[in-house]
């Protein structure tokens, strides 16, 4: 099997022995002796790998027109470097050109700087460009991260369903599913007659898999679901995707008190893994994008985060005397611009911010005493925001039924969400991280489109 740049540089194994590595041209230049330097890259890792090719080769004129972007197998002695710049190179054997760029002038990637927004035009394209590739490699090693963790944690993977007939968040706009022919919709009386769709409902692409994870937490006790979620929020910000990933742990016999505890813990882990397992790609993002971003990551990893209660964060931003856009208020949500201050301004690091109003969080989370604020925590980070929403769960019946009538939801519709409680009900606790927003973090792209390979957004798809 041929083998990777990264499985050089990391074995170190195969010095003076014949390799074959293919990749794709960076860069080209001659020496005046002739001899013609390339480098090539094949996105497992960030450097790229210096190929010297000697005029004794046998296609050394094809090869002198060999043009950035063009894929090559290269066959050669995988050598010690004298250069400043690399640890080996290889001294070519046998070059095969594999595929030409077709038309140069039209390659749009080109050795140029390009604009993240540019780049998005051309998904199918940028990831051969140093900064989607070292995402793409970061975006990686989190996602193993965050399995590890849990796995370590004596955590099951459960896979919940994507489609779904009932609406977990109990506001949500979601994305219909549907086979009906839109030419000729079924009506009983005016009403769309779902019971003629696919599944003979109405249903939906799923905004959360919580509430069937709670009933695999009511008997596995540690499980977690990590997957797709779709959102048809028409919010066209920088940390809205329609279709991003949520990692969804859930425990038996918790409370609000053990999840704040497990989240931030698999923060720091998480975040310790990255700056371990992929210090060259967060260098490379740290000089590009955030200089200050590898030093923030350190403090995350050591500090406390602070916690506070929805209450307080209130009087903190009544006293700031900003006018802010949405206005502050007990009962009111926090919006983005407050978060900010909070995390940005005021506290410096990241904040949790628990028992909010039960008029503004969903219907599951447990009540408080008072009877006016839920047992919840939002996790909010510098420069992005929330990145965690998580509580505790509703465990009586009799209140959850409340919560649903005050909600404005059907009873009905959460007859197996209401057996839990019915049949050796527990505390039970849970919390959903944004896998996007916490790489945006991580690697300091504000953008959240830059951190998903084919980003779905309001009035774009393209791929
Ligand atoms: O706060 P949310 O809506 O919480 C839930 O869905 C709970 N059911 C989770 C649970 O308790 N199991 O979403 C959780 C996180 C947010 O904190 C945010 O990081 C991310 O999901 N998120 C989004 N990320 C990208 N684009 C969007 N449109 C997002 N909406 C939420
Ligand atoms: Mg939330």
């Amino acid at each position: 099997m041929n083998v990777t740049i990264n499985s050089i540089i990391q074995g170190f194994k195969k010095i003076n022995k014949k390799i074959i590595i293919n990749g794709w041209i960076k860069t080209k230049r001659t020496s005046k002796k002739g001899i013609l330097f390339i480098s090539i890259y094949d996105g497992s890792c960030l450097k790229p790998c210096q190929i010297i090719i000697n005029k004794q080769i046998k296609n050394y004129n094809d090869i002198l027109n060999l043009k950035i972007g063009y894929s090559v197998e290269i066959i050669g002695l995988l050598t010690l470097s004298i250069g400043k710049k690399q640890n080996f190179e290889i001294k070519a054997i046998k070059i095969k050109i594999v595929g030409l760029i077709k038309n140069l002038k039209k390659y749009p990637i080109t050795s140029k700087y390009h604009s993240k927004e540019y780049l998005r035009e051309i998904a199918h394209l940028r990831p051969r460009t140093n900064l989607i590739s070292a995402i793409t490699r970061i975006r990686h090693t989190l996602m193993q991260s965050i399995h590890k963790y849990l796995h370590k944690n004596n955590f099951l993977w459960i896979a919940t369903p994507l489609i779904t007939c009932i609406d977990t968040e109990g506001y949500s706009n979601m994305f219909k599913v549907s086979t009906l022919n839109f030419n000729k919709i079924p009506y009983n009386n005016s009403n769309v007659n779902y019971k003629k769709d696919f599944f003979g409902k109405k249903t939906f692409l799923t905004v959360s898999g919580q509430l069937t994870a709670e009933t695999y937490a009511c008997s596995c006790s540690k499980i977690y679901t990590f997957g797709p979620i779709f959102r048809a929020e028409n919010s066209n910000t920088s940390r809205h995707l329609s279709e991003f990933w949520m990692i969804e742990p859930e425990i038996a016999f918790a409370t609000l008190k053990d999840i704040i505890n497990l989240s931030e813990n698999m923060l720091k882990y998480i975040l310790k893994k990255i700056l371990n397992k992929r210090y060259d790609d967060l260098y490379f993002l740290n000089n590009k994008i955030n200089k200050k971003k590898i030093n923030h990551l350190i403090n995350f990893i050591y500090y406390k985060f602070e916690q506070i209660d929805y209450s307080e964060a209130i009087k903190i931003l009544l006293k700031s005397n900003i006018n802010f856009k949405f206005p502050v208020k007990w009962g009111l949500d926090i919006f983005s611009e407050h978060e900010r201050y909070l995390t940005d301004k005021y506290f410096k690091k990241p904040v949790i911010i628990k028992n909010y109003p039960k008029y503004i969080k969903s219907f599951y989370m447990k009540i408080n005493k008072d009877y006016k604020t839920v047992s919840n925590m939002d996790i909010l980070v510098p420069e992005i925001g929330e990145i965690i929403g998580g509580s505790q769960r509703e465990d009586k019946l009799n209140i959850l039924d409340k919560r649903i009538k005050e909600s404005k939801l059907i009873k009905k519709k959460y007859w197996w969400y209401r057996d839990i409680r019915k049949y050796g009900s527990i505390p039970h606790s849970g919390f959903g991280l944004g896998f996007e927003r916490i790489l945006s973090y991580i690697t300091g792209l504000k953008n959240i489109r830059d951190v998903i390979p084919f980003p779905r957004t309001p009035n774009s798809i393209e791929f």
